[in-house]
């Protein structure tokens, strides 16, 4: 009777804490859908390990719970010693063989994988398409070749592979570029440049985050890529250069929202950084300059190397759309 109880209890509770694992995206135990090459091998890869981990697993704990049954005290005395065993050569070489064939299977899946994770699949130079992604407290910056610039949402043409060049200014800290579906990560660090790449052939929004612990706002430095047809994108990254020239369009929101409303809040209510709502700060252009160019007290610098253009962009922008604080 208490057996039964037990086993009942025992079933409900692994049904309560496996219920949340199957109803979360691919029953939660694999990595989300891979929208890309890359992300495919480290899925595969993953997949793969799993076999093992999940066989030796269930070999592990069968054999406790069978060893358990098996050889429990039943009536024997307490302090009674049991049969006293030596050596068993075939099991001991079977336990250290395997897991040498184990290795060497992981290690040659991987091994095989890792050029099609890693390198960027060679095309010819104008059918390939680089981007230099920046991280900074607490923003990602992606410059285009063509000099257009966005902040946070990144736009990207479907099916032609793409070139990430990831790094960090020297006055910043180290952030983790990541977005699942397109691959694994890669460090944005101070001085370096890390090369990474995705090639996503469905249109659509793939999201990540900075995957490195970098500061207060490290949980609000969310990225994501939008998967344009090719055509659309040459559209957006035509109408981007211009209205950048012209002073105009999304820049100086991305700008107002990816490098200081994380701080001061949306509409400037203040948070970790001051209230900027009703500022007379904001209604001066050269005085908001002066400040995201070199920070003031707590405040990073968070402008540093910007161009000219693109502090247009946030002047223009706070003086059309001056935070209002509620
Ligand atoms: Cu940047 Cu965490």
């Amino acid at each position: 009777m208490r057996a039964k109880l037990f086993l009942i209890g025992g079933l409900l509770l692994a049904a309560a804490l496996t219920a949340p694992v199957a109803l979360a995206d691919n029953g939660g135990f694999t990595p989300v859908a891979p929208e890309s090459p890359n992300a495919e091998g480290i899925r595969d890869s993953y997949l793969f390990v799993s076999i093992f981990v999940f066989s030796i697993f269930v070999l592990v704990e069968g054999l406790l719970i069978a060893f358990i049954v098996r050889y429990r005290r039943r009536k024997r005395a307490r302090f009674e010693d049991g049969a006293p065993i030596h050596g068993a050569t075939k099991l001991e070489l079977l336990w250290s063989a395997f897991p040498v064939v184990i290795l060497f299977l992981i290690g040659a899946f991987v091994f095989i994988e890792l050029p099609g994770i890693k390198d960027v699949p060679s095309a010819a130079t104008g059918d390939q398409l680089e981007i230099r992604v920046t991280g900074r407290q607490y923003y990602w910056q992606y410059e285009y070749p063509n000099g257009v610039i966005a902040i946070d949402t990144m736009a990207a043409p479907a099916g032609v592979p793409v070139r990430l060049e990831v790094t960090s200014p020297d006055d910043d800290v180290i952030h983790s570029w990541w977005i699942p579906a397109l691959g694994g990560k890669i460090d944005a660090i101070p001085g370096t440049v890390n090369e990474t790449w995705f090639q996503a052939d469905t249109p659509g929004t793939y999201t990540g985050q900075c995957a490195e612990l970098c500061g207060l706002e490290h949980a609000r430095m969310l990225a994501s890529v939008e998967v344009l047809p090719e055509a659309e994108f040459a559209a957006w990254l035509e109408r981007r250069r211009a209205e950048q020239t012209a002073g105009s369009g999304e820049l100086g929101k991305e700008e107002w929202e990816g490098a200081c409303a994380k701080c001061h809040g949306l509409s400037g209510e203040g948070g970790i950084g001051p209230k900027l709502a009703g500022s007379i700060v904001l209604a001066d252009p050269e005085a908001v300059e002066n400040l995201v160019r070199n920070g003031r007290r707590t405040m990073p610098a968070v402008g540093s190397g910007w161009t000219s253009e693109q502090v247009e962009a946030l002047t223009a922008y706070l003086k059309e759309n001056p935070p209002s604080g509620s």
